[in-house]
């Protein structure tokens, strides 16, 4: 079965086409419109998302050597997202279906990046453990088996990549700021600033304090070293992931953990949850790097899964800005 997944929940625009478990095009149109604004302007977001739909979705079933023709299911990403940037996806996504007379299935943007994981290792089993930290949102959920997610702890303010995106904000370097923070890191030392690693209860993150820690620190001090500042506080914001990971590990003694979402890029991130996984003896599952961020691949084989088990979705479907996984209709 041939799936044609649609993204359009923020700043990417990505189509992805699979045929069952196989990959046949993943193309991603990364907006850098937004970058002189710091973040992602939902206006303009929309709008750029109209521009390029039609020429991505050619140049992605020219990729796939396929015609529209041959797609047996069109899945697309109904929410959670910017409202005016999920209308474009699944107004183009409805009037495919239409035309094609095909099937359409409406997907949830976070179960997309748990699909990812399906598409890192086959072996991975029920139950697991998915750490899911992008741009707007960090949660660690349990999932006890296909479609049944349970949420642990989410953030009580900020993002992890949203973190990542405004302390690389207040250090002057470009957004998204994660890849850049990542790269100072790297000549940074490790032990020269002492930033606070959150404790918040129980499963919960929170960035807020570690945010104003770096401002503060920032400010009353002109001379600070940014490639420090980023090394320290990267450190202490994946020290605080590994913490919370750590206690969802021990509470539900699961074997196998995912990570998904943008900030898992992080290679330092990747070496910390490996050096976790070694010593607590489980199996971790990390997507290609191409897998972690906003893809249309995740969104195809999530429909695909869905539809498999629950049929199409009705063409009357609209967007949700927010939906949560265990409220996924
Ligand atoms: O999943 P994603 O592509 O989009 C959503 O937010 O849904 O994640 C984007 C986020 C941004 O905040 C970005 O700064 C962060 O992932 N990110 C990183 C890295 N690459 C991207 N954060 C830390 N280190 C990176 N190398
Ligand atoms: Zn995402």
């Amino acid at each position: 079965m041939i799936t044609l997944g649609i993204e359009t929940s923020c700043d990417e625009t990505a189509i992805g086409v699979i045929d069952d478990g196989k990959v046949l095009a993943n193309i991603v149109s990364s907006q850098i419109a937004h970058t002189k604004f710091g973040g992602v302007v939902p206006e303009i977001a929309a709008r750029n998302h109209v521009k390029v739909i039609v020429p991505l979705t050619k140049a992605a079933l020219e990729i796939a050597r396929i015609n529209l023709a041959d797609v047996d299911l069109i899945s697309v990403t109904r929410g959670p997202g910017l409202v005016g940037a999920l209308l474009v996806g699944l107004s183009y996504a409805k009037s495919l279906a239409i035309s094609l007379r095909k099937p359409i299935i409406g997907v949830n943007h976070l179960e997309g990046h748990v699909y990812a994981l399906q598409l890192a290792n086959e072996a991975l089993r029920f139950p697991y453990l998915v750490l899911l930290v992008s741009g707007g949102h960090t949660e660690i959920v349990f999932v006890e088996e296909a479609f049944r997610y349970h949420t642990l702890g989410r953030t009580l303010d900020d993002a992890c990549g949203e973190a990542f995106d405004k302390v690389a904000k207040l250090l002057g370097l470009p957004y998204p700021g994660g890849p850049y923070i990542e790269q100072h890191a790297r000549e940074g030392n490790i032990g020269a600033v002492d930033f606070p690693v959150p404790h918040p209860k129980g499963m919960s993150f929170s960035y807020a304090g570690l945010k104003t820690a770096v401002l503060y620190y920032t400010r009353e001090h002109a001379d600070h070293k940014v490639n420090d500042v980023a090394a320290n506080f990267q450190e202490a914001a994946l020290e605080h992931l590994v913490q919370v990971v750590s206690r969802g590990l021990e509470e539900t003694k699961v074997q196998h953990l995912g990570l998904v979402g943008g900030v898992t890029v992080n290679s330092r991130l990747r070496e910390k949850f490996t050096n976790l996984a070694r010593n607590r003896g489980i199996t971790l599952h990390l997507p290609e790097v191409q897998y972690c961020t906003d893809n249309g691949v995740m969104i195809a084989r999530v429909g695909a899964e869905r539809f498999k088990r629950f049929g199409p979705s009705d063409l009357t479907i609209d967007v949700v800005a927010r939906e949560k996984l265990e409220d996924i209709t």
